[in-house]
């Protein structure tokens, strides 16, 4: 099996890469590749290309996705071997809008099991595309869903078990837009590659020998596969040609495991306009937003008084990790859309008092105690209530229909200050409160994932509705992930 090959021969290559200096030295950067040999912003930003069915008549938006190995050169002559949907690396932005009939044939080509999750998609449990829903290699998996959610930036990946992190790495990941009456009404920029951009931010780290460096030792399990590379659009340090004007800039934080702090060189204002699960009531400035794994946010930053050909650079510092110059801007042209409006939609907000019932989720990096790793790496295990993932076990039942209270603690064992990034299926929630304060303004609106610091506790709320079944809460750090740092919860009536 392919992956069995290429997890030993990474393996062989670190061990070689860390000779002589014992187990740890497998951390060490010695064998990966460095930023030195990284192209320079000579690339043009590619935009995915659109699947798109934005048809009002009633028919059903039909597609057809393709899961399939390739290979890109990231480096001169060193082919990279990669995975994509429809292509070499990423898939298509699919594009679709709310009540619509949504259809597609998903055909797995790869020699290895994989699923395809739509993250942020409420959606039937049997479509949902979680561990539950494998596609054997060599078989198709057809969903046939109602598009029933606001507008939004979503996503897709696969997300089958312990297979998740490494198909990601490989370049398994799309974005998913909804457009409904709100966004369409919205004076806000939407011509898509054009003004409306979508930025899937990714890091990776390389073998001399161009392949991924993607491995699972006990480092890279509680720490992520952190990467010294950053990818933008699957490109390193491309350049994005912008008109005057207002931008919108759809962002994905697609990485395994980072905590991205992203900003401009300028330390410029921008306005942002929705979070995981669609608009926020209105704009909310910042000059850095963080997104940890799985998060996105759409911003809309003002180009307007830039002079033709002014250069702003995007950049993303990996918090923990490096600092990167992700990509440059280049401004050029005339926008179509030159002021932003002030509101944007109102706000189904979920009273408190709605909720039935409180769960209490209890994120934590257990120690197993003083064995003969001592307090070592070896000796922690990553849980949810003390758990890891079992497909066979239900852990949470909630009532079809109701309205819950979560409580989410990152309670991290001495020296494992580890954050961790909850993401919830079936639903979009509301943040209630990060350690009791009411979340800033960017953090509520809708979400679906939500980053928990060390020692932090992140109540949210939401309504289980439409459907039954059986979904997964998990972190999406996708190495905690596959490390079993996942529970199901399975709604019933
Ligand atoms: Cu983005 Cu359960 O995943
Ligand atoms: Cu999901
Ligand atoms: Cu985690």
């Amino acid at each position: 099996m392919k992956r069995r090959t290429f997890i030993k021969n990474s393996l062989a290559v670190l061990a070689l890469a860390g000779a002589g200096t014992g187990g740890l030295s497998l951390l060490d950067k010695s064998g990966f590749v460095t930023t030195a040999e990284a192209k320079g912003f000579t690339s043009i930003l590619p935009i995915p290309p659109l699947l798109e069915n934005l048809d009002t008549s009633g028919r059903a938006a039909s597609f057809a996705m393709d899961v399939k190995q390739g290979t890109v050169e990231f480096f001169p002559d060193k082919p990279t071997a990669t995975l994509g949907y429809n292509g070499n690396f990423l898939g298509p932005t699919i594009r679709v809008r709310n009540g619509q009939r949504f259809q597609i044939n998903v055909n797995n080509s790869l020699p290895e099991v994989t699923t395809l999750h739509w993250h942020g998609l409420h959606v039937p449990a049997q479509w949902d595309g979680g561990p539950r829903q494998p596609v054997p290699a060599g078989t198709t998996w057809s969903p046939d869903f109602i598009i029933n959610q606001q507008a939004a930036t979503l996503w897709y990946h696969p997300h089958a078990m312990g297979l998740t992190g490494e198909q990601v790495y490989h370049g398994l990941a799309g974005l998913f837009l909804i457009e409904d009456e709100v966004s369409d009404s919205l004076d806000i920029p939407k011509t898509y590659g054009v003004d409306d951009i979508p930025l899937v931010i990714q890091d990776r780290r390389f073998f001399g020998n161009g392949q991924f460096a993607y491995a699972q030792n006990m480092h890279d399990v509680m720490n992520g596969v952190i990467g010294n590379y950053l990818l933008v659009n699957g490109v390193m340090q491309p350049t994005l040609t912008v008109p005057t004007g207002q931008v919108r800039l759809r962002l994905l934080n697609g990485s395994n495991s980072s905590i991205y702090r992203i900003a401009f060189d300028d330390q410029r204002i921008f306005q942002v306009i929705a979070s995981d699960g669609g608009f926020l009531e209105r704009p909310a400035a910042m000059n850095s937003i963080v997104l940890s794994a799985g998060e996105r946010a759409e911003i809309i930053v003002d180009f307007s008084k830039e002079s033709s050909y002014a250069v702003i650079s995007l950049l993303v510092d990996q918090m923990g990790g490096s600092k990167f110059e992700a990509m440059r801007i280049a401004v050029n042209g005339k926008a179509e859309v030159t002021t932003i409006p002030k509101t944007l939609r109102i706000l189904d907000i979920i009273p408190e008092a709605e909720a039935t019932k409180v769960r209490g989720f209890i994120m934590e990096t257990m120690s197993r105690g003083r064995g003969r790793m001592g307090m070592g790496m070896m000796g922690r295990r990553l849980t949810i209530n003390g758990k890891k993932m079992n497909i066979n076990r239900i852990d949470e039942q909630v009532d079809l229909g109701s309205t819950e209270i979560w409580e989410i603690t990152n309670r991290s064992a001495m020296m494992m200050n580890m954050p961790h990034s909850m993401h919830l299926h079936d639903v979009q929630f509301q943040v209630l409160s990060r350690n009791g304060r009411i979340p800033p303004l960017h953090e509520r609106g809708r979400k679906d994932t939500v980053l928990i610091m060390p020692g932090e506790t992140v109540r949210i709320i939401s309504r289980f509705h439409d459907y039954t079944g059986v979904y997964m809460y998990h972190c999406h750090l996708l190495e905690h992930e596959d490390d079993g740092m996942m529970g199901q919860f399975e709604v019933i009536t």
